[in-house]
């Protein structure tokens, strides 16, 4: 365990020594049944405009420090989207109405958010992207039976290839040879794609060659770190 927090440390440093810039995004988009508005930031979904409630929703986790936006976030989205209605008859006339582009879903994938322990609380990822147009729609099973309860699924992401991302999630509690499956539907496949997790019987998922690797750069930076320190110290003493 010690080690895990040692090494996030390590990687929150580099990052923020080697990477200064940040992206920041705002989708917009229109139909003639639906809308979406979102900011983001590096990737990372801040906030969207949720127009049944008819406010700015920000949908970040409880671990980091909140992001908000300036006053009249959600008014602005509302007055976007009009001129997004306006500007996609226009192009209707203009273009005598587009045909949809249509591409399925290139990667779906299921995985756990936390390292499985028998009877610990955990939550099912089921990652789905390259689609066009949004949305999918995503069902889980556990065992063979349908669940709801519990499943959620985010607002569509814009990748920078234009198709989409979505994630959804069904909070569950493993439990030996549990299986569970996402199914994903989007309108340009023939049939829909299923993914199974099925929980691992010693209910440990392996952590794989990924922090080892960290392990061995980190340990080797370091070393060369206190090497060239020795170096300068020696030269340094060399001068005086
Ligand atoms: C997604 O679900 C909705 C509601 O059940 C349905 O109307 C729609 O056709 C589904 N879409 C696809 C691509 O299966």
């Amino acid at each position: 365990m010690k080690m895990k927090e040692l090494l996030l440390f390590l990687s929150c440093v580099l990052s923020v020594s080697a990477d200064v810039l940040h992206e920041d995004i705002r989708i917009g988009g229109c139909s003639d049944s639906d809308g979406e508005d979102m900011l983001g930031l590096d990737g990372e979904e801040i906030a969207y405009a949720d127009f049944n409630k008819q406010k700015e929703i920000y949908p970040q986790p409880p671990f980091i420090d909140p992001v908000t936006y300036m006053e009249g976030a959600y008014e602005n989205a509302v007055a976007n989207q009009q001129v997004c209605r306006g500007n996609l008859q226009n192009s209707r006339k203009g273009m005598k109405d587009f045909p949809l582009e249509r591409d399925a879903p290139s990667g779906v994938m299921i995985y756990t958010r936390d390292e499985v322990e028998f009877g610990v609380q955990n939550t099912l990822i089921c990652h789905v992207t390259g689609f066009y147009p949004a949305p999918v729609n995503v069902s889980w099973t556990k065992n063979g039976q349908k669940v709801t309860e519990g499943s959620s699924i985010n607002v569509p992401y814009l990748n920078k290839d234009l198709t989409f991302t979505q994630i959804s999630r069904l909070d569950f509690t493993p439990q030996p040879e549990h299986v569970y499956s996402c199914t994903v539907q989007h309108l340009a496949q023939t049939e829909p794609a299923t993914k199974f997790y099925e929980v691992d019987s010693s209910g440990q998922s392996d952590p794989g060659v990924g922090p080892s690797a960290f392990c061995g750069v980190g340990l080797t930076v370091g070393l060369l770190g206190v090497a060239a320190g020795t170096f300068f110290l020696i030269k340094g003493n060399e001068c005086s």
